[in-house]
């Protein structure tokens, strides 16, 4: 298939790109960067041997969007673009309701108008907020105390598509809720590249063990859990790319919109995770335990059944190689993609 890819030059969507090529998709990219470099794309040229099309845009621009559109008769759209820092979203709601909402109702007005009607939406596990059961199955409740605005776009956007699918038996999205995603292409030349601080837990690590932080600062160690720390479900990145390809081959049924969970269905905790990365990098890491970070749950891991069954998908990675293929990113690429 001909696959739009917006905000493909990001973490989740570089290493999908490989994954489409590998296939035997084609691929064109639009970004506008304001959170990744044209060069991930470059490196992901190198990887596959392929050229990839990119247009720098702003999602939100209907006219740039629908010339793309013009330009190439596309079968299907993977939606990455978005904003996605759960602290700047307290911050900045406005930015982040304006820009999430804003791309994706753009985007499907532009896809309504040329005839598009296959769409890959990147939701996420935030949109169970507390979870009332576990593992999450993905008709377990959504929407109770979600407590930041960037989880409020993805419940918001997942109802918005359901929506639109109800509204028109055309339609066929996919919801995929992503669980943690972490690793990096195993050729060490793409991976995740935060700017500034860290919010999330294995790019921090990261950075401890590449000697840019001097702690890994631990959030709570009182919660109901193996070892009192936070445990989540952590994804192999590529596990979660192949988990798009998968989604784009066994789309759902005209008029439908249907989620799925893309974890693993293991839950590990943030000392296990931290164990797990120094026998990687092969060197104890200092850690400081610190109070609980405010809005955070103790435990989040999925039931990834749905997925098994209807997507013939399953993750099969495991968190030590993750950690393996972040060491290798992060050791090779200290600065990320400006070294
Ligand atoms: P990322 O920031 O690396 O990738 C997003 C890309 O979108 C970036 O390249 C950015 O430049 C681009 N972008 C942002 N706004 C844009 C706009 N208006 N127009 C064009 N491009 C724009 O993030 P990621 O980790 O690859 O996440 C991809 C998607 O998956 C996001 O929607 C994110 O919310 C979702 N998600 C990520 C996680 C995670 O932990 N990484 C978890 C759940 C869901
Ligand atoms: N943590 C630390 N120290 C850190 C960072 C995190 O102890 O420096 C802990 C957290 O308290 C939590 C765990 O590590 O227990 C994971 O935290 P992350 O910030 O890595 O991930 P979250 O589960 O909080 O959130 C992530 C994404 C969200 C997404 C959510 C569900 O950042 O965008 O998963 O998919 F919504």
């Amino acid at each position: 298939m001909r696959v739009l890819v917006t905000g493909g030059a990001g973490y989740i969507g570089s290493h999908t790109v490989i994954e489409l090529l590998a296939k035997g998709h084609e691929v064109v990219v639009v970004d506008n960067l304001v959170n990744s470099s044209e060069e991930s794309l470059k490196r992901v040229e190198k990887i596959t041997g392929q050229q990839i099309p990119f247009v720098r845009m702003d999602v939100c621009d209907a006219q740039a969007l629908s010339a793309v559109f013009d330009d190439y008769a596309f079968d299907a759209v993977i939606h990455f673009a978005g904003l996605k820092a759960v602290g700047e979203s307290v911050a900045k709601p406005l930015l982040y309701y304006r820009t999430n909402l804003d791309s994706t109702l753009t985007l499907c007005e532009v896809m309504a108008a040329h005839g598009v009607h296959r769409l890959i939406f990147s939701s996420s596990a935030t949109v169970y907020g507390t979870p009332q059961e576990l593992p999450l199955k993905e008709t377990s409740p959504v929407g109770v105390d979600i407590t930041n605005p960037y989880g409020q776009t993805k419940y918001f956007i997942e109802n918005i598509l359901r929506d639109l699918s109800a509204s028109e038996p055309v339609w066929q999205i996919s919801l995929l809720r992503y669980f943690n995603p972490i690793g990096a292409h195993e050729s060490g030349l793409i991976g995740e590249d935060p700017q500034g601080i860290p919010n999330n837990l294995l790019p921090f690590v990261s950075q401890v063990a590449v000697g840019k932080r001097d702690a890994v600062h631990v959030f709570g160690n009182d919660y109901d859990t193996v070892d009192g720390t936070g445990v989540r479900d952590y994804i192999h990145v590529v596990d979660l790319a192949r988990g798009h390809v998968a989604a784009l081959e066994h789309m759902p049924a005209v008029g439908a919109a249907e989620a799925y969970n893309l974890g693993t269905g293991q839950g590990t905790s943030v000392l296990e995770l931290i164990k797990a990365f120094e026998a990687a990098c092969g060197k104890d890491l200092p850690v400081e335990i610190e109070p609980r970070r405010p809005g955070d749950i103790a435990s989040c891991y999925a039931d990834a059944s749905k997925a098994a069954a209807k997507l013939e998908w399953r993750a099969a990675k495991t968190v030590a190689e993750a950690c393996t293929d972040s060491w290798r990113w992060q050791s090779q690429n200290p600065n990320g993609y400006t070294s």
